[in-house]
């Protein structure tokens, strides 16, 4: 017998990645209790795109919301994601912001944090690795999983090692786009087994619809965990179906334990909040083919699409999926994965759109081949590097090191608007979103509007005629790190599966 561990990640992932990230602490509390019954190994519900949604959208504090669930979860182990050096936020933050953070995540209630970077840079994930460490939590290391030429299992092996190093509790296996086949999920956790030897978790997207697959190969192969969603919102871009894992291994020497008839109960209500919103068709639909042929992630699929649809040049999208690859080589593999596949997307609208490739360039692009993010798991084009950077040298060091501390000088700026510590870090994390945040709170500002309704899939209008200058005044956003990097217009922010 080896009893397989489960995460849900309804109230994380689930929701990010079939309704926008909207769902409200309103609609997760009649059913946390509940939940708290099941007897899931863990509970993802925080990180990735929520803390954002919260305050932009829902008019809702982040850390209440961590609070309130911790208040009603309490034998489950309550998890989240953190973008390492990026907390969950776009760019880097210098480690005061970082060490802050990670202590008041686990003081409110975080028992488990899931650590990653989007180019696999273990300097970018050094440092939460420590302090989670330190606060006595659980860190849980991050492969973010792609294909590429210079993405093998060797690769990914030695990157596991590197992380037990650094003194990770376990490893995820993160396949954000749903691209691992069932025989390389196979090869790939017999062989972190045997090499690294940790509690190995695997976290796939159905995108592709192999997921599942991919699942039972990986937990035959010593997978001790596998990530799955109340099956109202799974599949899709989201994960595998907690109800069907559970029944699949049921009688087997793999038995999760968990109560059928108890996981019924929370599908029949969470597929009422499904109801309440719009899914979006590109999502819904079982298996998205182009993630198999192009390997790129549903969600940013669907973001190229609103981006282009704003430009009126939906007509373009196939050459846009086709330079997705090639600004993706030249930029040395990057795993497509908050912020590499919002940087990579961006970047190929724009080389496409413009009728020139890199005519124009986005801050993040300049940034990224400065080194800031970072260094990339494949070489970058030199002669794209030469183009852009004129001669101006990247760095080689540890990006953080370059960024000074933020906190005190962050707290001074919002002093009238601080109720508690917290606040100082949701201001430093979305500088805009936070002060609008507080201001509401205090009556300053009317209350937002929260529609039950998201509008994913659905875009803007847009204004004027498609002519160059329009596309000009359109693109002056990329240079805007907040609003840019997630999403297509300011009022239709779409987050991706992550
Ligand atoms: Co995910």
């Amino acid at each position: 017998m080896r009893k397989i561990k489960i995460t849900d990640t309804t109230l994380r992932d689930a929701h990010q990645s079939l309704m926008a990230t909207r769902m409200r602490i309103d609609e997760m509390y009649p059913i946390l209790d509940k939940m708290n019954q099941v007897g899931y190994y863990s509970m993802e519900v925080w990180g990735g795109a929520t803390f954002d949604s919260c305050m932009r959208f829902l008019d809702e504090d982040p850390w209440e919301r961590l609070v309130k669930i911790k208040n009603r979860v309490k034998d489950t182990k309550l998890q989240m994601l953190l973008r390492g050096q990026n907390l969950v936020g776009y760019r880097h933050y210098p480690d005061d912001a970082v060490e802050e953070f990670i202590k008041k995540t686990v003081a409110n209630g975080i028992d488990i944090i899931r650590i990653f970077d989007a180019l696999n840079d273990i300097r970018n994930m050094e440092k939460a690795i420590e302090v989670t460490k330190n606060e006595g939590a659980h860190a849980q290391g991050t492969i973010s999983y792609t294909i590429s030429p210079v993405h093998d299992l060797g690769h990914f092996v030695e990157f596991a090692s590197r992380l037990k190093e650094k003194g990770v509790d376990s490893i995820c296996i993160k396949d954000m786009a749903g691209l691992i086949s069932p025989w390389d999920a196979y090869e790939l956790v017999s062989n972190l087994k045997k090499e690294v030897g940790l509690p190995i978790q695997l976290h796939c997207h159905y995108t592709s619809g192999m997921a599942s697959m991919s699942y039972l190969k990986g937990i035959e192969a010593g997978a001790d965990v596998v990530d799955t969603a109340t099956a109202p919102l799974s599949m899709g871009t989201s994960q595998p179906a907690t109800d069907s894992m559970v029944a699949a291994l049921h009688g087997t020497p793999y038995d999760t334990g968990i109560e059928i008839d108890n996981l019924a109960e929370v599908s029949n209500y969470f597929k009422g909040v499904r109801n309440n919103y719009h899914i979006s068709g590109d999502i819904s639909v079982g298996v998205d083919t182009n993630v198999l042929n192009y390997q790129i992630p549903g969600g940013m699929i669907s973001n190229l699409r609103s981006q282009l649809a704003e430009q009126n040049s939906s007509h373009l999208i196939e050459e846009v999926l086709e330079e997705v690859p090639r600004v993706r080589a030249e930029l040395g593999y990057p795993p497509l994965v908050t912020p590499s596949s919002q940087i990579v997307g961006t970047q190929a609208v724009v080389n496409v759109l413009m009728g020139e490739r890199y005519k124009m360039v986005s801050t993040e692009v300049k940034n990224y081949l400065k080194g800031l993010y970072g260094t990339p798991p494949g070489d970058i084009d030199e002669d794209l590097r030469q183009q852009v950077l004129k001669g101006e040298k990247p760095i080689t060091g540890r990006p953080a090191d370059m960024l000074e501390p933020i906190l005190d000088e962050a707290r001074a700026e919002i002093e009238k608007y601080i109720k508690k510590e917290e606040d100082v870090l949701s201001y430093v994390l979305f500088p805009n979103e936070a002060i609008k945040f507080f201001k509401r709170r205090i009556g300053e500002e009317p209350p937002l509007e929260v529609k039950s309704e998201n509008n994913q899939g659905k875009t803007e209008k847009s204004m004027g005629k498609n002519g160059k200058e329009n596309m000009k005044a359109s693109f002056e956003h990329i240079n805007v790190i907040d609003e840019s990097l997630i999403g297509a217009a300011r009022n239709n922010v779409v987050y991706y599966p992550a």
